[in-house]
């Protein structure tokens, strides 16, 4: 079995995008740009904003780190999304999710310009992924498939089950891993909480790819031995082991299921650091595509 490292992985993506952006930055231009949004104060959501801020500055971007209240109305957020599509200095706007029930998510991805949707969550977006047209691949599903390439697993001909259907995971993932390209060319089943015989169609998997956001759920039953075990998920559970009371664990039950897998990616340390790659590639597109326009 081989962990899939994702420190590892993300150390060299950044350094490759660092010593892109020092180039610009050599040759007088400014630096890309992410605007990136956080509504109330969920404990998960301002820890993933902290950590694309901190990657932001690392790797030589600039960043802008907008708070609102929870109770912020719906106009408010949409005005300033509407300022930032219109400000020529920003490349790429995230809105972290999940938002309060008040406020629309369909109306807020909407909002942005797809052009600066570094996400890849706008339905113009989506829709260009779905036909494999250039476009912004959403973060999560980017990193898995960067670190699918870095470590040159072929894909071509695999079962892949994909264990969730969000809009930000499941559904593009099983869209890319099903695609005519490498990583891809996978038969692809997508299972979700109404599926039958889940444990059944797991066993036939040659990858799993497990966004259920349900921690240990993927048991090693589950999983056909020498299967690909990619984890999304990042699940807060109490621990007595921890300062904190609490510690971070997949959707995996990773002790038991590493000794069946090929190659499993770890919670942390895994898919998580890989999405902010996705995010920070993506914001590098859109600086380049702006600079090319002016
Ligand atoms: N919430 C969970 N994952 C994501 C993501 O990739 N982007 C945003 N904006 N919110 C999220």
């Amino acid at each position: 079995m081989e962990i899939l490292n994702g420190k590892v992985v993300s150390q060299h993506i950044k350094e490759e995008i660092k010593k892109e952006v020092d180039q610009y930055k050599l040759a007088g231009k400014r630096a890309p740009h992410l605007v990136a949004i956080l509504v109330g104060d969920d404990p998960a959501s301002q820890a993933y904003v902290a950590s694309k801020v901190k990657t932001c500055g690392e790797i030589g971007f600039e960043s802008t780190l907008v708070r609102y209240e929870a109770d912020i109305e719906e106009k408010i957020l949409l005005e300033k999304i509407i300022a930032c599509n219109a400000d020529k200095d920003i490349d790429g706007i995230l809105v972290q999710l999940p938002l309060p029930k008040h406020i629309s998510e369909n109306k807020v991805i909407e909002t942005i310009s797809p052009a600066k949707d570094v996400d890849g969550f706008h339905p113009s977006n989506q829709g260009k992924m779905m036909l494999g047209l250039p476009t912004f691949i959403p973060a999560t599903p980017y990193g898995i498939l960067l670190m699918l390439q870095h470590y040159g697993i072929k894909t071509s001909g695999m079962h892949a089950v994909v264990i969730g259907r969000s809009n930000i995971v499941g559904t593009p993932m099983s869209l890319l891993l099903s695609r005519n390209a490498e990583p891809g060319n996978c038969t692809v089943t997508i299972c979700h909480s109404k599926t039958k015989n889940l444990k059944e169609i797991c066993l036939q998997a040659d990858m799993v790819v497990a966004a259920i956001g349900k921690a240990n759920f993927v048991t090693a039953d589950m999983v056909k031995p020498g299967a690909i075990i990619i984890d999304v998920g990042i699940n807060r559970i109490t621990s007595t082991e921890t300062k904190s009371g609490y510690k971070l664990t997949g959707d995996v039950d990773f002790t038991a299921v590493s000794e069946k897998a090929s190659y499993i990616t770890p919670v942390p340390g895994g898919v998580g650091l890989m999405t902010i790659c996705g995010l920070m590639k993506n914001t590098l597109l859109a600086y380049q595509n702006q600079c090319n326009k002016s």
